[in-house]
């Protein structure tokens, strides 16, 4: 009937692979999200403020107690300054974060560069704005940034640099020095960039969590996204922000308002009272996760399946060369059915996947679960 303007989408492999896990009853460490429930009084809060009627638009921008949260949150965690009332701007969710910034920057024949393997997102935001995505792959194994590979990419097109760390689905992160590079980089090239950093408090082994944010010249030409999501295991309140400078933000808030015009006004609230409350609540997800990360990897000792610990975000890669040589999209398929254990292929997140065998494991389930899923897969 039309012609469509994403030709090369389909449904997204999270959908698809949570619907396989369902109709085979398997464990599902495919998508993203925990399967255990929020903190109590976040949740209790978010029921307060329905039942006392706080259920009408919020303002544009976010309600501005929770912007003031969020600037204290930045400057607690981070030592970043931030004007909550003209460079933050809550969203529902940060894929909106991320359409609606893409939106407001890219033109028609920008291109805008994006490390494989790549949130899914991405792409369709950057192609819908009217630019192209160009992949830039990053180095096999390690999953660093490769700057040869990054600077060869680059044409006076260039509009538009998507990084994310810590990184889905590899559980990479980049170093300071790489930000110090891009920071370097964007200025002496005129680039903006979108720092997508979700899993900004999930980072191990006393690793530290490098914000755009925190560097100057990163700052002046950023919009940096954060998920309320995944710090708070609320992965379908679907809230978050951005944070990028006035100028930015302008623009960006220009596309939020007839996109969506505002995020849920009782998760505001109820993120608000949390983080008031509970300031010191992100830094403890951390060793949450950590937890749950050795312990998945521990009982995956006597498996045939070779990892390198994740160093971020709440999932595992595991190579399976050991195993077989068929694709990852085949495996994970074929292994939901036969063996009642779910993942995600990594190729499907590059545009040309390299000569690898990764499954991509999510461990924000409880331990009993992480404990059944590694018995199952140390039968393979
Ligand atoms: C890298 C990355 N960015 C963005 C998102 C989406 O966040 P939200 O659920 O807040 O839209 C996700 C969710 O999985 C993600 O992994």
């Amino acid at each position: 009937m039309i012609e469509s303007k994403l030709p090369h989408m389909g449904t997204t492999i999270f959908t698809r692979m949570s619907a396989l896990a369902d109709e085979c009853n398997a464990l599902n460490l495919s998508q993203g999200f925990p399967d255990f429930d929020a903190p109590q009084a976040l949740l209790e809060s978010m029921a307060r403020h329905v039942m006392a009627g706080h259920n009408q638009y919020a303002p544009m921008a976010g309600v501005m107690r929770l912007r003031e949260q969020l600037a204290a949150q930045l400057a607690l965690h981070r030592h970043i300054d931030s004007d909550p009332a003209t460079e933050i701007t809550v969203v529902p969710g940060a894929t909106a974060g991320i359409f609606c910034a893409v939106m407001a920057c890219v033109r028609p024949g920008d291109e805008v560069i994006v490390f494989d393997p790549c949130y899914d997102s991405y792409q369709p935001a950057v192609e819908l704005a009217g630019g192209r995505a160009v992949h830039v792959p990053l180095t096999p194994g390690s999953f660093a940034l490769d700057r040869d590979r990054l600077e060869a990419a680059l044409s006076k097109r260039t509009r538009l640099i998507m990084i994310n760390s810590p990184h889905n689905p590899t559980g990479s992160t980049l170093t300071k020095e790489d930000l110090l590079y891009l920071e370097e980089l964007v200025d002496r090239r005129k680039l903006l960039v979108l720092s997508d950093e979700v899993y900004e408090h999930l980072v191990f082994d006393n690793g530290i969590h490098h914000s755009a944010l925190q560097f100057p010249g990163l700052r002046a030409r950023s919009f940096v996204l954060f998920s309320f999501g995944k710090t708070f295991s609320v992965t379908g309140w679907k809230t978050g922000y951005c944070v990028a400078p006035e100028a930015l933000t302008m623009e960006m808030r220009k596309v939020h308002q007839f996109v969506s015009f505002v995020a849920v006004t009782p998760v505001q609230l109820a993120v608000a009272d949390f983080l008031q409350a509970e300031p010191d609540y992100p830094a403890t997800l951390a060793g949450f996760y950590q937890h749950k990360r050795d312990l998945f990897c521990a009982a995956l000792g006597n498996s045939r399946f070779k990892l390198t610990p994740s160093s971020g975000t709440y999932f595992q890669l595991l190579d399976y060369s050991a195993i077989s040589q068929d694709p990852d999209t085949e495996l994970c398929e074929q292994w939901t059915r036969q063996h009642g254990i779910a993942s995600i292929p990594i190729s499907i997140f590059y545009e040309q996947p390299p000569h690898q065998h990764f499954l991509r494991f999510c461990f924000a389930k409880s331990d009993q679960v992480l404990t059944a899923a590694a018995e199952r897969l140390c039968e393979i």
